[in-house]
């Protein structure tokens, strides 16, 4: 039996692929519905896992003393990573809004535990980060899944994960992996904030497409495909 996609449900798919956004602002004060964001959490539960090992487990807060302290961890890492680059980039990247902890009315940490269900996990043994592979799925299919719902996402990496640990009161062997900023926006930016800012460009396809092997651009085994992509048919 097979349960093809309509048309109509291909376009949706794709809708929400093409139009997400990583949202640091324009987060509005609408509260997310309690059903809504049980659906997000659903849809990021989903997600494969290596060996089924469903590795991943949901951070949900919103206590705004927690979020201070998060905070306080983005403005300390955002510094010290700005002395990494030389004038005018530094004032250029600190000038960038790259966070929404408290402007957002949800914040999710989603954590990666290699110890669930192990230590023997199908498909982990020669791959270990296969696990982080995976939570990495799951926060995929969260943001997603948050822009089906016209729910923003933000992701925060410029963290300290021992701050993240010890706010969080982690146990040891347990890894943050993403810090996400969640709520209602008036707006989803057509293309990425950096990208308008002038920061980095969207690589063509052709540029990250080989064939059979490393750095084969052009193979007459894939003439066809290879026209195509190098026409950069844009699908957005
Ligand atoms: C692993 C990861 C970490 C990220 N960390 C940050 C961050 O700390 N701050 C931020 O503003 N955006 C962060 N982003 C968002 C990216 O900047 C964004 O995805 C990229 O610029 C493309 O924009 P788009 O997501 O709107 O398509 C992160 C994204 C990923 C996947």
């Amino acid at each position: 039996m097979t349960d093809d996609f309509t048309e109509e449900e291909k376009l949706g798919f794709y809708k929400a692929i093409y139009s997400r956004r990583d949202v640091r602002s324009h987060f509005t004060s609408k509260p997310i519905e309690d059903e809504i964001l049980s659906k997000i959490l659903h849809a990021a539960h989903h997600a494969p896992s290596v060996g089924f090992s469903q590795p991943w487990n949901f951070i949900l807060i919103k206590n705004d003393q927690t979020k201070k302290k998060i905070k306080e961890s983005f403005q300390e890492e955002k510094k010290r990573s700005s002395q990494l680059i030389e004038e005018p980039k530094r004032s250029k990247y600190l000038s960038f809004k790259l966070e929404g902890i408290s402007e957002s009315p949800v914040n999710v940490c989603v954590t990666y535990d290699p110890t669930k269900f192990g230590p023997f996990v199908i498909g982990r043994s020669s791959i270990p980060e296969a696990g982080l592979y995976s939570v990495c799925c799951a926060i995929q299919n969260l943001w997603l899944s948050a822009r089906t719902e016209g729910v923003g996402l933000g992701w925060v990496s410029i963290l300290s994960n021992e701050a993240l640990k010890e706010v969080l009161e982690l146990p040891e062997h347990v890894i943050p992996v993403a810090y996400l900023c969640l709520g209602y926006v008036d707006e989803f930016a057509e293309k990425p904030d950096l990208e308008t800012a002038g920061w980095l460009p969207r690589l063509e396809l052709k540029d990250v497409v080989y064939f059979e092997k490393w750095e084969d651009k052009e193979n007459k085994d894939w003439l066809s495909i290879q026209k195509m992509i190098n026409e950069n048919l844009d699908y957005a």
